[in-house]
């Protein structure tokens, strides 16, 4: 890298339709959103990297000798992890000053920490992402950084989406193939993305609970979930525990209307569409059970406000927030329903990572 400051972007996520399906090998609709992390970066003669958070006030520096890089549950472990990844994956990169601003909110369930890992790893191999090929790789070796350096077992949406984004459009992914194409939303129809501020402390476990739930299931069935239907969840699943049966529910409901919503959106057909994340929401707090009572609040709030097509929880769960797709003109009106119960954010879909 060389001594000119050079500036990267990668934006936060919001997931449409296709919740805790994406570890599953299934089927996910994210779009970018209009908030996202900055990188800027310039090259050093040596081989650390000396990191400064504007949100934290703090710099961190870094060997890239170091011979047991380790986790230390702080912020930086994004940053150090992508590179520390990016080492292991034959990507020799040298030394830099990093300094970083990110207005994705945090712990929001909208994917902060691959909008900076995915800024991070652009601005550490400093160069544009010219296929599509090189986007999905990188994408790859952020997951790989938040999974095997930060210790988080997440799947592959939150990079894949921020890596490849389009304006105005959604993107759907199958997660086993990666095969995606990208779905235009309508005009008019704008992401509005109410955050009940709570995080709750069962967050991570719960998560990774919800995950060995479903390779229950599947270890049951012999093969990946997603190659279940529910007619054989519902002939040959009596074997499975009360609550596995309702987690292999969700997955291959939840499945199912991604395809569905996706032939909605297609068609201009908004109602189905959000029929169908009305549907996700509660499958999600019935079967998967990961709403609570502050997401759950906030959907049956925006049931009521005109010109909202749908709402659901959106992300991980446990707090965070909830997507509704809501008309644009009627945006100031969700605005002051949900106001005693969220900070909302209204946002198009926004472009992928890149350089500015
Ligand atoms: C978190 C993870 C994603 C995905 C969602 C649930 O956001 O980072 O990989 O599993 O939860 O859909």
């Amino acid at each position: 890298m060389d001594k000119a400051v050079r500036r990267f972007r990668a934006p936060g996520r919001v997931n449409l339709i296709g919740e805790h399906t994406d570890y599953n090998g299934g089927l996910v609709l994210p779009a970018a959103i209009e908030f996202a992390a900055y990188v800027e970066a310039s090259g050093r003669g040596d081989r650390r990297l000396a990191v400064r958070s504007e949100n934290y006030s703090e710099t961190r520096e870094f060997d890239l000798d170091d011979a047991e890089p380790r986790a230390q549950g702080h912020w930086s472990d994004y940053v150090r992890g992508v590179a520390v990844t990016l080492e292991r994956a034959g990507r020799r990169i040298t030394g830099a000053d990093l300094r970083i601003r990110s207005d994705v909110p945090m712990g929001a369930g909208l994917s902060s920490s691959a909008a900076i890992e995915v800024a991070t790893a652009l601005a550490l191999l400093g160069a544009p992402m010219k296929t599509a090929m090189d986007r999905t790789t990188l994408a790859q070796l952020c997951q790989r950084a938040e999974n095997e350096f930060v210790g988080v077992r997440c799947g592959i949406m939150d990079p894949f989406i921020a890596c490849h984004a389009r304006a105005g459009q959604a993107l759907m992914l199958d997660c086993r193939t990666l095969e995606h194409r990208f779905v235009t939303l309508p005009r008019g129809v704008k992401l509005a993305i109410a955050n009940t501020m709570v995080r709750h402390s069962l967050a991570a476990g719960e998560y990774n609970r919800r995950r060995a739930e479903c390779e229950e299931g599947a270890a049951y069935f012999g093969r990946p979930l997603l190659d279940v239907t529910l007619g054989d969840l519902e002939r040959d699943g009596r074997g499975l525990s009360e609550t596995v049966y309702r987690r292999c529910r969700h997955v291959i409901t939840e499945n199912a209307r991604v395809t569905a919503a996706v032939a909605a959106l297609e068609h201009g057909d908004m109602p189905a569409f959000g029929e169908l994340m009305g549907q996700s929401h509660r499958s999600l707090r019935d079967d998967f059970e990961v709403s609570c009572a502050e997401l759950d609040a906030l959907v049956e709030i925006a049931a009521h406000v005109p010109g909202v097509y749908g709402s659901r929880m959106t992300g991980g769960g446990f707090g965070g927030c909830t997507i509704s797709l809501v008309q644009e003109e009627q945006v100031e009106a969700f605005r002051e329903a949900a106001r005693r119960n969220a900070v909302v954010y209204v946002s198009g879909a926004a472009e992928g990572a890149g350089e500015l």
